[in-house]
This record gives C-alpha cells, sequence and structure tokens, in this order.
C-alpha cells in the first residue's frame, strides 16, 4: 500500500522535529498531535506538516487523529516518569495499547503500518522502569497483527539535544564535575541518521516485523563524552568519575530537583552497556560521529566561536 499521510505522535519533540523533517523532505503530509501547540511552533515552517493541539491518550482523539493516515509513528517517551499520564505505564504501555486498538478501528484501508520508538536494551524484565515499559510496548505491537518497525537507539545526540549540551551548560557552570555513573557505556547515534532510519523504513516493505537496534560508530564511557564536550567547548575542567554509590546519592539529589537532570530509574538503565555490538546501522545509512557532527553546534560555546558565529551573521 502506498503511503501519503503520516501521523507522529511525539513529533513534536527533540526527535520527532528531526523526523518530521526527514518527512516532509521526502513529500509526505505528516500529522502531528501536540499537548502545547505553542511550544511545538517550530514544526509548522515545514510545508507539509500539519499542527493539531490534541491528547492521544483520549482514544476517541486518537481515532480521529488517524482518520485519513496510511501510516502512523509513535515517539511519544518520557525518560523521568511521573503520575498519571506523564508516568512511564500511562506514556509507553498504555498508550500503545490504545494506539494499536485505535489502528484496528480505523478498519479496512485504515491503518496497518506503525513504527514504534523504543530504547536499546528495553525489554519486559529490563532494570529500570524506562527499559521495562519500553520492552512491554514493543511486546504489545510485535503482537499486535499490525506491520510493525521497531527502533531501539542507544543515547541521540544533535543540535537540540539535552545530553551533550547539558554537559556543555553544566562545565560552563561550575568549576568541575563530578559525573555520576562515569563509567556507563553508550554508542550515541545522531539524530538526523536516526531520523532517515524511520523515513526509510516508510519506504521498505522488508522492514516490517523487524527491530533496529541504532548506535553510532564510536562506544564512548559517560566521562568521556564529558571531557569530549569541556575539549571541544574549550572549557579546562577537572573532570571525575563518581563510584557507584555517589552516583546514587548524586541521582537521588537530583530527582528532588526541578528539571530532575538525572534519576534513581536512569542509574538502574545505565546498569547495562547501551551498545550495539557491532551490528550494521540499517538501510546502508552510514551513521556519523559524535567527532564529525557535534563540534558544529559546541564549537559556537567558545568565546572564539560566538565571534565568528557573529561575524557570519553580520558578514563583517
Ligand atoms: N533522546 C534520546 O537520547 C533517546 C534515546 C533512546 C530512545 N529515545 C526515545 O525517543 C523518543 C523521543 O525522544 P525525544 O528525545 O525526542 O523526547 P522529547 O524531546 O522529550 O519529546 C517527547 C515527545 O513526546 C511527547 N510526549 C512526552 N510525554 C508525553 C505524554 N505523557 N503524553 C503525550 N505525549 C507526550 C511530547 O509531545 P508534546 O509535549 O508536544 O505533547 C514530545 O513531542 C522517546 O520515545 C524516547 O524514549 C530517546
Amino acid at each position: 500500500m502506498s503511503i501519503t499521510t503520516i501521523c507522529v505522535l511525539g513529533g513534536s519533540g527533540f526527535v520527532g522535529r528531526h523526523v518530521c523533517a526527514a518527512l516532509a523532505a521526502r513529500g509526505y503530509r505528516v500529522r502531528v498531535p501536540t499537548r502545547d501547540r505553542e511550544r511545538a511552533k517550530h514544526l509548522t515552517m515545514l510545508p507539509t506538516v500539519e499542527l493539531i493541539a490534541a491528547d492521544v491518550h483520549d482514544a476517541a482523539t486518537l481515532k480521529e487523529l488517524l482518520q485519513g493516515c496510511d501510516a502512523v509513528i509513535n515517539l511519544v517517551g518520557v525518560l523521568h516518569g511521573g503520575r498519571g499520564k506523564v508516568g512511564f505505564a500511562a506514556a509507553h504501555v498504555e498508550l500503545a495499547r490504545k494506539l494499536v486498538a485505535a489502528c484496528r478501528q480505523t478498519g479496512a484501508g485504515g491503518v496497518r503500518r506503525l513504527l514504534q520508538m523504543s530504547a536499546l536494551n528495553a525489554a519486559p524484565d529490563g532494570p529500570s522502569d524506562y527499559l521495562r515499559s519500553k520492552g512491554e510496548a514493543e511486546a504489545i505491537l510485535k503482537s499486535s497483527g499490525l506491520d510493525v518497525t521497531i527502533f531501539r537507539p542507544s543515547v541521540i545526540f544533535g543540535r537540540e539535544d539535552n545530553f551533550l549540551n547539558m554537559f556543555a551548560t553544566l562545565l560552563k557552570c561550575f568549576p568541575a564535575m563530578i559525573v555520576p555513573a562515569a563509567r556507563a557505556r553508550f554508542q550515541p547515534v545522531c539524530v538526523s541518521d536516526v531520523a532517515h532510519a524511520f523515513a526509510e523504513a516508510l519506504a521498505q516493505q522488508d522492514s516490517i516485523g523487524k527491530s533496529y537496534d541504532l548506535c553510532g560508530p564510536k562506544v564512548y564511557t559517560l566521562k568521556e563524552l564529558a571531557e569530549f564536550v569541556a575539549h571541544t567547548t574549550g572549557v579546562r575542567r577537572l573532570i571525575f568519575g563518581a563510584d557507584s554509590a555517589l552516583t546514587h546519592v548524586m541521582a537521588f539529589a537530583m530527582e528532588c530537583l526541578p528539571g530532575k537532570m538525572m534519576s534513581l530509574d536512569n542509574v538502574r538503565s545505565m546498569a547495562l552497556d547501551s551498545v550495539c555490538n557491532g551490528c550494521a546501522f540499517p538501510f546502508g545509512i552510514v551513521p556519523e560521529s559524535v567527532e564529525a557532527v557535534a563540534p558544529a553546534w559546541l564549537a559556537y560555546r567558545t568565546p572564539r566561536g560566538r565571534y565568528a558565529h557573529f561575524r557570519d551573521r553580520t558578514q563583517r
């Protein structure tokens, strides 16, 4: 079946904006529900994207959103679970169930094609609530009888990320940094590669029924990533790794602070290395490395970078 219109749940977020751009660039019509139209208004710049204020947790609304769509992409995710609709169970597990029901209710000629954003190491018996709820969502979708493709990325980096940018901000503010879970290993994947993989999967029938682990070309510890950011942004800081006990104390403290940079559940997720163990990136995409891409925006944080940026903009 040819796909022309796609509903992207979670399309307004960091990954979503790149997925929507990749879909719009391929000429797809894209429908994005959001809880906050104002926060998502950057998407209105994309020519084929329609932004709708809607509550995707409401079954009738969800069904209406899928009317006239040929596929749905589910990017909704929370990293720090809260209560009710923002909890892991509601945002990951219940929403997956409601999505399957909504797809089925659209009837013949309705939505059969579903792309799901999961996470590396997601499993119903995973070590954290985040990974368990993502794993349960995968299980629901796999047994739905729909044409499902699942993506399981390691940590995702990009200009608007909340990962390398958070290190950059912290390194700028404090004279030294203690990195919790410093030896946790990641294989960061570039957001544009993730977005292309989603767009490519829609065009490739043989991606149906498959799960793809998505990783960049290189493995780093969290401390190595903090050191990379310090080096790239030109700040000289002492960077220490916290041991397990201090990591737990720090995560507990951060969990209680507004903005929740980290939680104890995140620490439990990091008990497993978020790495791909050599599996190739799908669809022939050659993934970008952190070193090749991130300096393009991190370097603007150095005084010299800001000056060059200013000269660029004013053409002086
Ligand atoms: N970023 C990473 O490093 C990474 C790594 C692995 C997997 N993932 C997964 O990739 C997906 C996208 O991540 P992201 O970094 O783009 O996250 P994000 O920037 O926080 O965006 C999350 C999106 O989901 C929607 N959303 C969040 N909570 C919701 C809720 N309770 N009910 C309804 N909608 C909700 C938001 O929509 P509105 O606020 O507009 O309503 C937003 O568009 C998530 O599923 C995440 O678990 C991310």
